[in-house]
């Protein structure tokens, strides 16, 4: 596995995959890489000749009183586990090289409609990160396709709506939640919980299956998500949303059957998200 910092390496390089006609995937990630972001490197690998993996803790999409200082930082270990799981290159650019101008002359992209509310209402700021450095990877690595975790749903669906609205010709590939045995969803700030909170945390995924069985059972949402909001205080979180949309994330109408239940909710110090992908039996939608 080749490691790259400089964009006119990484160019010269990706030059070189597609003059032998290779497709290229790229899993852009922050790093502190768990089984998680393995299964996007697989899903990659599986789909596209040459895998590049981004490891870049990307400020723009940190709060001022968020994580970005603290953020795990473990390149070597990341490294190895890349090499192991056959990346064939490995880009991880410095800040200065990314936003040569700083933060805030920097242009930005904003993606209407789909990053209002749940994380991008607790997050002022956060998906417009996100959907800037994303554009910007898919610039440097022009991708035939793209893998990224369904446990960031809403991140998601702004990737795939930036994509369609800018014509970028990425296809986005999204991969199905890594769990431990527990059914905690990785993720990188599972890390900040001390080993209680650990030991509670399943009770996240716990609720959203309990909340699945009342609406399946035809319970009005609204009285489900009231209970879930009750049974995630008398688990110990502080919940930041519960909500249930539909699967493209608009508000649930009448005639939605495809849904979503999304949660962010605070343990300790530390902010988790989960979310499940449900079909409502008719009953429930009127
Ligand atoms: O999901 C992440 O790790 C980040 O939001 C991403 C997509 C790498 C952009 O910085």
């Amino acid at each position: 596995m080749q490691r790259v910092q400089d964009i006119t390496a990484l160019r010269q390089a990706l030059d070189a995959v597609r003059q032998r006609g290779q497709r290229i995937a790229v899993v852009p990630t922050m790093g502190n890489l768990h089984d998680g972001h393995l299964s996007l490197v697989h899903e990659a690998r599986r789909r596209a000749d040459f895998v590049v993996v981004t490891i870049f803790v990307n400020p723009m999409q940190f709060g001022p009183n968020e994580d970005l200082d603290t953020y795990p930082r473990t390149l070597a270990d990341d490294q190895a586990r890349l090499a192991e799981a056959d990346c064939d290159l490995l880009f991880t650019p410095d800040t200065a090289d990314i936003y040569p101008r700083g933060l805030k002359a920097q242009t930005r992209i904003t993606v209407p409609e789909v990053s209002i509310g749940l994380c991008g209402g607790s997050r002022p700021g956060h998906f417009d990160g996100v959907a800037t450095v994303v554009t910007m990877l898919f610039n440097l690595v022009q991708p035939q396709l793209a893998c990224f975790g369904e446990k960031d749903y809403q991140q998601l669906a702004v990737i795939r709506r930036l994509v369609a609205d800018l014509h970028l010709p990425v296809e986005i590939i999204g991969v199905p939640i890594a769990r431990a045995a527990d059914g905690l969803a990785l993720s990188s700030r599972n890390s900040y919980l001390s080993e209680e909170e650990r030991q509670r945390a399943p009770r996240l995924q716990a609720i959203l299956n309990e909340l699945r069985s009342a609406l399946l059972a035809g319970q009005p949402p609204t009285e489900v998500l009231d209970n879930g909001l009750k049974q995630l205080v008398d688990s110990g979180f502080v919940p930041d949303y519960l909500e249930l949309r539909a699967a493209d994330l608009t508000p649930l109408r009448a005639e939605s059957r495809e849904a979503v239940l999304l949660v962010a909710a605070h343990l300790g110090n530390t902010r988790l998200i989960d979310n499940l992908v449900l079909t409502l039996p008719c009953q429930n939608s009127h």
